[in-house]
């Protein structure tokens, strides 16, 4: 019998043991008592099974017949459902899922992976990481001014523009006249330089809103879409992945996945929430960095980012997304730490360049450029002024407690 396993960090008044199955059982054909209305053989088929328990972790076996295909929202009532409310069990964290290749079969999965995505920007020879920027400030900037500092970014040779994950179609920002504006910009860019730049306009709303929205940027030459997955769901993704007239890659934002990762004790690790995204199209990812603003594990984002690429059943890959405080001074350790298959996002650390946007995203790549020559920074400092710029205002690292204190 095919089954998906789940792994689940279980802390209970009961032994371990027992807690796992009354898991199991709460989550399939069980309940807190016999019961009299189960028909002979049900359990056989459809009961979650206890496979194996190592320390405070029970790996579960779910039979696949016990779901829906290709529904996200029922997989997830079923693995990652009531059982956080059990009161027996005080702590659980779902760990990781493992499907079979029969279930991951039914997903079509990424459109692009990393190498459509490095296809369209034209980096397949290359393999470098990609440089990404998230426009800033985040949300006050009205159309004209967003397109003005996506230019220079463009200019400076970032491969990706994002919006911010709390920016859509505020009214100081209307959608339509900002993705219009944008792309004016980025066709400028291109006339220029020759390069093509990603703008990744965030058409997150509830699903209906989102697949007209994806339909209309489409229809005006967006080249990337993002989408906010947790806030809209994983169906919301699998609607605007499977809809077959928005054939653009997807940048998948993780926004309030600490409600859910951060305890380690209990809630939902960022791996099961990877292997969905994958399941359910996204081409790009936030999964962490080695040394940024955001709290995270670098052994976990390792893992991950690993996870993302590699070969799964024939789905394509995930391009992993490092965002979140970075700095050019940074750069040479998140490669380090993740490898070149990476986009390295920042916000600040291009905006916040004392010479500006156009200078900032400069330094970013004078970094990864180092960085995939094997120069140190400090030597490379030396004919790059920009890069000497950055560094002499955020250095290789930055102190958080100091900056915030
Ligand atoms: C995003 C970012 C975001 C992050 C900062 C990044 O894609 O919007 O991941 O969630 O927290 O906005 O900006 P800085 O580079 O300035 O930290
Ligand atoms: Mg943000």
């Amino acid at each position: 019998m095919e089954l998906v396993e789940c792994d689940y960090h279980i802390e209970s008044i009961l032994p371990i043991e027992r807690a796992a199955t009354a898991l199991a059982a709460e989550q399939s054909t069980g309940t807190w008592t016999d019961i009299s209305t189960k028909p002979s053989g049900v359990d056989k088929r459809l009961a979650a099974r206890v496979l194996n328990i190592e320390g405070s972790v029970a790996t579960i076996g779910f039979p696949v017949e016990i779901f829906e295909i290709e529904n996200i929202p029922q997989f997830l009532a079923t693995v990652a459902g009531n059982l956080f409310g059990l009161g027996a069990i005080k702590n659980v964290r779902l760990l990781d899922i493992r499907p079979p290749k029969s279930f991951v079969k039914e997903f079509r999965g990424p459109r692009f992976g990393i190498e459509g995505v490095r296809k369209i920007v034209g980096t397949k020879k290359d393999g470098r990481p990609h440089v990404g920027t998230i426009i800033k400030p985040k949300v006050g900037l009205d159309p004209k001014e967003t397109a003005e500092v996506a230019y220079q970014a463009g200019m400076g040779g970032v491969d990706l523009i994002k919006d911010d994950e709390t920016l859509t179609d505020q009214s100081f920002c209307p959608m339509d006249e900002r993705l219009e504006r944008v792309m004016e910009k980025m066709d400028l860019v291109k006339q220029e330089t020759g390069r093509t730049v990603l703008y990744a306009l965030n058409v997150t709303a509830g699903t209906e809103k989102l697949l007209e929205r994806a339909d209309s940027a489409v229809e005006n030459g967006a080249n990337m879409l993002m989408i906010d997955v947790l806030t809209t769901g994983f169906s919301a993704l699998q609607s605007l992945t499977k809809d077959d007239s928005v054939k653009l890659p997807i940048h998948v934002h993780r926004t309030m996945h600490g409600a859910m990762t951060r305890n380690r004790r209990h809630g939902i690790s960022m791996m099961p929430i990877a292997v969905l995204a994958r399941l359910c199209g996204g081409d790009q990812l936030h999964t962490g960095t080695a040394r940024g603003k955001m709290d995270s594990d670098l052994e976990e984002v390792k893992g991950l980012n690993d996870f993302l690429k590699k070969d799964w059943f024939g789905l394509k890959s995930v391009f992993p997304v490092a965002s979140g405080g970075l700095h050019p001074g940074v750069v040479p350790s998140e490669v380090e730490a993740f490898g070149k298959n990476l986009v390295l996002q920042a916000g600040g650390g291009i905006h916040g360049h004392p010479d500006g946007t156009e200078a900032g995203a400069r330094a970013m790549r004078q970094a990864v450029d180092a960085t995939m020559d094997g120069i140190s920074l400090e030597d490379y400092v030396q004919d790059h002024k920009e890069l000497a710029r950055a560094l002499e205002k955020w250095g290789k690292q930055v102190e958080w407690g100091d900056l915030y204190g």
